[in-house]
């Protein structure tokens, strides 16, 4: 069994080479220079764990690891796009470094790159593959939709927020595990329990990025601190804020909301603490980390197996970057 650790180091190995061609720098240099800025390999790891909990790791999890790291890529190369971002990993997002059209046509080639992992599977396994990586590409696609949607939107309730991360975060964690534990020759109920861990675990992971967005150290983190309360997202701490905020605190986080003062994120920093939004927040996670262990638990492989998948949850909501 490996560790976090040493599986994140034997895909990086494999990884970090050139994925696209020489020619048309303009369009491939982007996207390797996103590619090379590191990241922390976490979806590409857990499908090869998916596969260790079961067998050796097979050439086709090697395959469904890049598949979903590029995919992965893709999706936040897109995302930063949506979200104004402009900086991700300690480094210049795409569109800011070159420009927008570049940075759609990156993320364009790379999940045609990822297509052409998949390619690669052999066909006993392709179909049943094709079929989840595709429903979950849908899916992300629908929560990044909503996620949108909702900044436009005075309130969310905090079911529709549980929705909308389970689809543009958990499952593709989700999916990379499931993927993993397929390759690995898993049956179909310890499969639908690894779905379940990597689903719940994704939304422990999205809680952990929002507050990090909000309270997180900018230099660990790498992303713009409190871009998310510039952009008006309606992540669980504006939710629960809205929530437990008195009238006085909600009618001033909704103007903040509207008229985007220069001093907007100070503000609003300063409600959600008020609220305790912080502590509540912990609780939350620590909820979808347990319910994430029980499948885990419920898996029925044994113990000693398990314990990279553990750590690595632990991992994941305790994370600063
Ligand atoms: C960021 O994912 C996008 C979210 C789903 C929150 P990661 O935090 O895994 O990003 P990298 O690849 O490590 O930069
Ligand atoms: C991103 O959620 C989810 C996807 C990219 C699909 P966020 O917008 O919160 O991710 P970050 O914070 O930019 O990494
Ligand atoms: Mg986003
Ligand atoms: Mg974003
Ligand atoms: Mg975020």
């Amino acid at each position: 069994m490996f560790s976090f650790e040493t599986l994140a180091k034997q895909f990086s190995d494999k990884f970090n080479t050139r994925h696209f061609p020489g020619t048309l720098p303009s369009l491939y240099q982007p996207a390797e220079y996103f590619l090379s800025i590191g990241g922390k390999r976490i979806r590409p790891v857990i499908c090869l764990m998916g596969n260790e909990l079961f067998d050796a790791i097979q050439p086709d999890a090697w395959h469904v690891a890049h598949a979903v790291e590029l995919f992965h890529n893709f999706t936040l190369i897109h995302d930063d796009i949506m979200d104004k971002a402009p900086l991700r990993r300690g480094m210049q997002t795409v569109h800011v470094k070159y420009n927008e059209s570049t940075a759609l046509l990156a993320g364009d080639v790379m999940i045609v790159a990822a297509y052409d992992y998949l390619s690669k599977i052999t066909p006993l396994h392709l179909p049943k593959i094709m079929h989840l990586f595709n429903k979950t590409a849908r899916e992300v696609c629908e929560g990044q939709q909503l996620d949108m949607d909702f900044e436009e939107r005075q309130e969310v309730t905090l079911e529709e927020y549980m929705h909308m991360v389970t689809l543009k975060t958990s499952v593709l964690l989700a999916a990379s595990l499931q993927m993993g534990a397929m390759l690995g020759g898993s049956g179909e109920g310890n499969q639908d329990h690894l779905y379940a861990f990597g689903k719940n675990l994704g939304i422990a992971f999205q809680l952990q990025d929002d507050y990090l967005d909000a309270f997180g150290d900018p230099e660990k983190f790498g992303k713009q601190p409190g871009g998310d309360i510039m952009a008006n997202k309606k992540t669980f701490l504006t939710i629960q804020a809205l929530e437990a905020a008195t009238p006085v605190q909600k009618k001033e986080l909704l103007r903040l909301m509207k008229e985007n003062p220069p001093d907007k994120v100070d503000s609003v920093l300063q409600i959600f603490k008020d609220c305790e939004v912080d502590v509540w927040a912990k609780n939350l996670k620590d909820k979808y980390l347990s319910l994430a262990l029980q499948h885990l638990e419920d898996t029925a492989v044994i113990s000693s197996r398990k314990q990279p998948l553990q750590e690595l949850a632990l991992f994941l909501v305790q994370r600063e970057h």
